[in-house]
């Protein structure tokens, strides 16, 4: 069937074309005095959680994988990062007003509690970021202890 090869060559060009658009994986500047990490200091393991399952979208340490090189997939991480960094962005945590922090820690509480964060498709891809229940429920206790002590 000569269509079909014509249909594939044509898509395969494409696929080789797109490459050309590239994604921007710089973040800017910013002091790491006013990330959460910093101004809260948790308990080793819950920072590691934090950095596994949460930095990569919520803060400018993106570690994009090695995936993130190719096109259409690249767009969609890139997609992901901006609106995740928009959202919510540890790296400026100190410089947020003390009733969005309260927000968010309580917005954060209730999408872990539901499963929506982290990003399934990300867990997927990312093993590390994968929560056990008893980690959650030590993610969320964490969390809780900061309603308490934020100021
Ligand atoms: C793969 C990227 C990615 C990862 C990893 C990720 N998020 Fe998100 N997050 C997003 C995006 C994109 C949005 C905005 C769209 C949405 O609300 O679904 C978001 C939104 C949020 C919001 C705001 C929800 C709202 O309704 O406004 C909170 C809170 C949040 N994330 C917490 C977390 C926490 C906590 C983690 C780690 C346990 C995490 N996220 C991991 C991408 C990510």
């Amino acid at each position: 069937m000569k269509i079909i090869k014509i249909l594939v060559a044509l898509l395969m060009g494409a696929l080789v074309a797109i490459q050309f658009v590239g994604i921007d994986k710089t973040a800017p500047d910013f002091n790491q005095e006013n990330d959460l990490l910093t101004r809260k200091t948790p308990p080793a393991e819950m920072a590691q959680m934090l950095r596994n399952a949460c930095y990569d979208c919520h803060s400018n340490e993106t570690q994009w994988p090695w995936y993130s090189h190719f096109a259409p997939v690249n767009w969609m991480l890139e997609k992901h990062v901006i609106e995740g960094r928009e959202k919510l962005n540890f790296s400026y945590w100190g410089e947020m007003e003390f009733e969005d922090r309260l927000f968010a820690v309580e917005e954060m509480i209730e999408e872990i509690e539901i499963g929506e964060m982290p990003m399934p498709g990300y867990v997927a891809m990312h093993k590390s970021a994968q929560l056990t229940d008893a980690q959650k429920q030590q993610f969320i206790d964490w969390l809780r202890s900061l309603q308490n002590i934020d100021e």
